[in-house]
């Protein structure tokens, strides 16, 4: 099995993340750290308790709170008008303050997230991938309290990033505009680093079928996965519609999928990736140089530029539904 650790924001796609990853066989889900992002962290940390706890996976799958605010975004007057808590984005309620399920009884370990995270990597063999769904601000900072991870981890996989596909801001997508500079200093780590951006989870849509077919089959997972895909559709189809309507980008949980079978992203591409940190309109940007444009920039990513939607749901059902 390969050991993975989460870096979530838990939202509602956050939380099929998590299920996927605690559910499937080939992953050895060694815990989830918790960020400020999709809310506070203190409503995401304690979504996260919720999804554990109602998998009744508590005693097996810790989690670590971390973040409260990006490195730097939210001091430049103007720039993020203070916002640590990016709740206020949500406009259409694609997470809501908290998960629609059970509160938790359950609490985060002592140790914060980052110290962690430090510790975990640092005793391991270097055989665990990391999965941040949310802002980059945990991983960031282990990094600069801790340069040698860099070593030690496996590789990264990040849902985060847009090449033509934005959605928080014109020229930005939200885990990478909520802290840019760890973003880029992530980014820029020399790990082995994926990116799933929106031009993939734009692709790997859930339909309100799919619900359907996960409420009846998929037991407790399931269940809940149906009740967010139709949470979900029924802010997107406000604020951001997909090209059919009845379907609704599950971002986070593709990134899982795509450590479970890489065969689900498609059209990956190795290149040149930096981020705006310079808190002007295109704050956050993800400047993906697919073309080659830049004559003295060294590839530091691969990019996912699509991805296999069919396969993407089978792998959901089939994990759902226990026969994966
Ligand atoms: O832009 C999509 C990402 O932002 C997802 O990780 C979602 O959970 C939010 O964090
Ligand atoms: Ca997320």
């Amino acid at each position: 099995m390969q050991k993975v650790i989460l870096d979530v924001d838990t939202g509602t796609d956050d939380a099929v993340a998590i299920m996927l990853a605690a559910l499937s066989k080939d992953l050895d889900l060694l815990g989830v750290c918790s960020v400020n992002g999709n809310r506070g962290i203190e409503f995401t940390t304690e979504n996260t308790l919720r999804v554990v706890e109602y998998l009744g996976l508590a005693d097996k799958i810790p989690v670590y709170k971390g973040c409260s605010l990006p490195l730097v975004s939210t001091l430049t007057p103007g720039r993020r008008d203070g916002i640590p808590a990016t709740g206020s984005m949500d406009k259409n309620n694609i997470h809501g303050d908290y998960v629609e399920l059970p509160p938790a009884t359950i609490k985060p370990q002592e140790e914060h997230a980052v110290f962690w995270l430090i510790d975990t990597l640092m005793k391991s063999e270097g055989d665990i991938i990391l999965i941040p769904v949310g802002p980059l601000t945990n991983i960031a900072m282990a990094l600069r309290i801790e340069p040698r991870i860099a070593d030690k981890i496996q590789s990264i996989m990040i849902m985060g990033g847009g090449y033509r596909e934005v959605n928080i801001t014109p020229s930005a997508e939200f885990n990478f505009w909520v802290d840019p500079e760890a973003a880029k200093i992530v980014i820029d780590s020399g790990c082995d680093i994926t990116i799933v951006p929106l031009d993939a989870t734009h692709k790997a849509v859930l339909s309100l079928d799919d619900a359907d077919e996960l409420e009846k089959d998929g037991g407790a997972a399931g269940k809940a996965t149906a009740s967010f895909i139709r949470h979900r559709q029924a802010g997107y189809k406000i604020w951001q519609p997909m090209e059919d309507i009845n379907t609704v980008p599950i971002h986070d949980a593709l990134a899982v999928c795509a450590v479970i079978d890489p065969d689900v992203l498609q059209d990956l591409t190795s290149t040149y990736v930096d981020i705006d940190i310079a808190g002007g309109a295109s704050d956050g940007m993800s400047i993906c140089d697919i073309d080659k444009r830049y004559k003295d920039k060294e590839e530091n990513v691969k990019v996912a530029l699509s991805a296999d939607k069919d396969l993407f749901s089978k792998m959901v059902k089939e994990i759902m539904c226990g026969q994966a």
